[in-house]
């Protein structure tokens, strides 16, 4: 029998972004603070600072009128490029650029009952921008962030109220670019939501664990309905709508063969899948209902929230692959990650971040999501940051990054071949960016240099890496030439 031995005509070829860590522009055209804008930099490279938010450090940000310690509020002034950059993302042969709106350029404080008309008009401009070079724009309705107001008022996600916010959002935009934009996903890495700020407010260091938890869990079961009823008004908006959930994907590997590593490791696993479970199938899992009672968790409930999870399930099931994990019954997380922590791959190098590179792991990936959902699926994230250096030649020489990138593209190919459906493949960072984590611009993860430093300072040139040219290569020839 005939088995696909290329990526396939149409496959979405391009690079990912979000709004906090390109755009800069945090206080103009009537925009709101965002979650985001209040994050300070990080310390040094193990410093996570997007989970160490606390009540005095908002404070603290809403009096700082700079941002100087606040990257995201100035990333990398996307807001003023944009043309200079699609133009350069055009040049390598993009099909998709995947991006996403700040809900507070569109709704300052997040409860306002008109939307902000500047706001939109920028998207407008960035899309059609896009349009010019027949660039797919790909949007993600909520990145890491939401105006800070939500957060200041009800706590962000933890009020059922937030649901409604984010519905008036949702069909302003989705009317506003019914006709410029077919593909949208609901909330970046929605895992995350259980992680610490990018779900809810500030991390309440009073609370017990199992008191953090439940607000975590009470808070996602919101964003879950919410999405559920955003695919839906989607779909009435616009019937060709391609509408997504985006996880951020850790495959979990037992650290031995001894059966109780494997059930660890079967466990971070369903942690992990238990939110596509939700958005993709249509309904809580069985194994968390085990794990809600054993943490004294309960989930308040509307009478009709099952049926809405039902109803709204995705189109696709999009993902972040950057490492893989290990656990064991016995051992405590040793690895480094994007928040995803696990135990050290003894077999695996790490990154300069010490993330574990491990190609293979989303051939791995791709053929379970595959198998345990057929739903088309979607990579878009996955990069290597490193420690870039401006040579004296006036040049990047990044052939780590293009072996990183060219060994994850090989295994995707494979994963193709396994006759998993594949829609796309947005890289992290097409052009260096704010760090997520860390909030650092020495992280860089882009085709394209930005002259910026941690602190800010720098001219904001754009300039080509060696990595440029190859993925250039790559898109032409669609995906062979490696
Ligand atoms: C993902 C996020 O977790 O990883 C991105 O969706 C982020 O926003 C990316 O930038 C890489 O993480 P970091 O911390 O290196 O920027």
């Amino acid at each position: 029998k005939e088995f696909p031995k290329a990526f396939p005509k149409g496959f979405l070829w391009g690079g990912a972004t979000a709004a906090n860590q390109i755009e800069g522009a945090w206080n103009v055209a009537d925009k709101g603070l965002t979650t985001a804008e209040v994050v300070k930099k990080a310390k040094n490279h193990a410093d996570i600072t997007l989970s160490s938010v606390s009540d005095e450090s908002i404070q603290e940000a809403i009096n700082d009128h700079s941002t100087k310690n606040y990257p995201k509020r100035r990333g990398i002034d996307f807001y003023d490029h944009y043309k200079e950059d699609i133009k350069l993302f055009a040049e390598m042969g993009f099909k998709a650029f995947r991006l996403s709106i700040a809900w507070a350029r569109i709704f300052p404080q997040g409860d306002e009952a008109e939307p902000n008309e500047a706001g939109l008009k920028f998207y407008d401009d960035v899309f059609d921008e896009l349009a010019k070079y027949g660039i797919e724009p790909v949007v993600t309705l909520s990145h890491y962030e939401m105006p800070l107001g939500l957060t200041l008022k009800q706590n962000g996600w933890e009020s059922r109220a937030t649901i409604d916010n984010f519905l008036r959002f949702t069909k302003v935009v989705f009317s506003r670019y019914r006709t410029k934009v077919k593909y949208w996903m609901t909330f970046n890495e929605i895992n995350a939501a259980t992680w610490g700020f990018v779900g809810t407010g500030a991390v309440d260091t009073d609370k017990t664990t199992e008191e953090q938890l439940q607000i975590r869990y009470q808070s996602v079961h919101h964003q879950f309905v919410a999405s559920a009823l955003a695919v839906k008004q989607g779909h009435e908006i616009n019937s060709n709508f391609k509408i997504g959930s985006m996880l951020a994907r850790g495959v979990s590997y037992p650290k031995t063969s001894n059966p109780v590593d494997v059930r660890a490791a079967q466990v971070v696993d369903q942690q992990n899948l238990f939110f596509t479970d939700i958005q993709v199938r249509g309904e809580y899992p069985e194994y968390m209902n085990r794990y809600f009672a054993e943490h004294n968790i309960v989930i308040e409930m509307n009478e009709d929230d099952e049926q809405i999870l039902k109803e709204g399930t995705v189109d696709y099931l999009s993902f972040s692959y950057y490492m893989s994990n290990v656990t064991s019954a016995s051992g405590k997380a040793d690895g480094a990650g994007n928040m995803i922590l696990g135990e050290q791959n003894p077999y695996l190098e790490t990154s300069d971040w010490g993330w574990q590179i491990d190609p293979i792991g989303l051939r791995i990936t791709l053929n379970e999501l595959w198998d345990r959902y057929r739903v088309p699926l979607f990579v878009v994230e996955n990069g290597l940051g490193a420690h870039d250096e401006l040579e004296a030649d006036g040049h990047v020489h990044d052939s780590y990054r293009i072996d990183y990138l060219k060994r994850h593209i090989e295994q995707m190919k494979e994963a193709i071949e396994d006759g998993v459906d594949l829609m796309g493949y947005t890289m992290w960072g097409p052009i260096d960016l704010i760090s997520a984590s860390t909030s650092e611009m020495s992280k860089r993860y882009g085709f394209i240099y930005v002259d910026q430093d941690d602190d800010g300072n720098g001219s904001l040139k754009r300039i080509r890496k060696d990595s440029f040219e190859w993925y250039k290569k790559v898109l032409e020839s669609n995906g062979e030439d490696l």
